[in-house]
């Protein structure tokens, strides 16, 4: 196996993500709120924000596709929808794994928009403010990040490395 740089461990993410989560039961109180799972990236983040989450969460997932390896093709993909039913006003929080360029985040906010939730706000795991193409940024972020491609705590390296606890880099040699 390859050498891997660890970025932030398993418990330093455990902490931010209770962080977050109290935060945003600050914001809601018993109000029930629907969290959109991003697929796959978020996967571990959404599912343990929710965990933590002492008010009325809902969770609900999405999947579009724009990577390959390490980089963007640029086209967004939408491959499993969202059921607007379950988006129409209601209270909703977009939980990403990674704010990259921002156009991925930018379609899928257009995207939930488009199914009139009651409010909107978006949750990124991490942000890599430097790399922005578009002027978007999260409503809530756990660490900004210099421009390095992760991996771990579902984030994926063509679909390798979802599975590690922490987030690193991976060494090349
Ligand atoms: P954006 O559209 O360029 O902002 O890219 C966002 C998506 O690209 C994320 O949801 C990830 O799936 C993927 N991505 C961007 N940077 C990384 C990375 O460093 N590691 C793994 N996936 C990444």
């Amino acid at each position: 196996m390859e050498k891997i740089n660890v970025l932030f461990t398993e418990e330093e993410i455990e902490k931010r993500v209770c962080e977050i989560s109290n935060e945003l039961y600050e914001k809601y109180h018993d109000e029930e709120v629907v969290f959109v799972c991003t697929l796959k990236g978020a996967v571990f983040f959404a599912c343990d924000l929710l965990k933590r989450y002492k008010g009325d969460g809902r969770i609900e997932f999405l999947r579009v596709s724009s990577y390959e390896g390490e980089s963007s093709t640029g086209k967004i993909n939408l491959k499993l929808p969202l059921d607007a039913e379950k988006i129409n006003g209601k209270h909703v929080v977009i939980v990403e794994d990674i704010v990259d360029t921002g156009y991925t985040l930018e379609y899928i906010t257009k995207y939930v928009n488009g199914m009139h939730p009651k409010s909107m706000i978006t949750c990124a795991l991490l942000d890599k403010k430097s790399r922005r193409k578009v002027e978007i940024n999260p409503t809530y972020t756990g660490f900004e990040i210099e421009d390095l491609f992760v991996i771990g705590y579902g984030l994926d390296y063509d679909q390798k490395y979802r599975n590690l606890p922490y987030i690193g880099v991976v060494v090349k040699e």
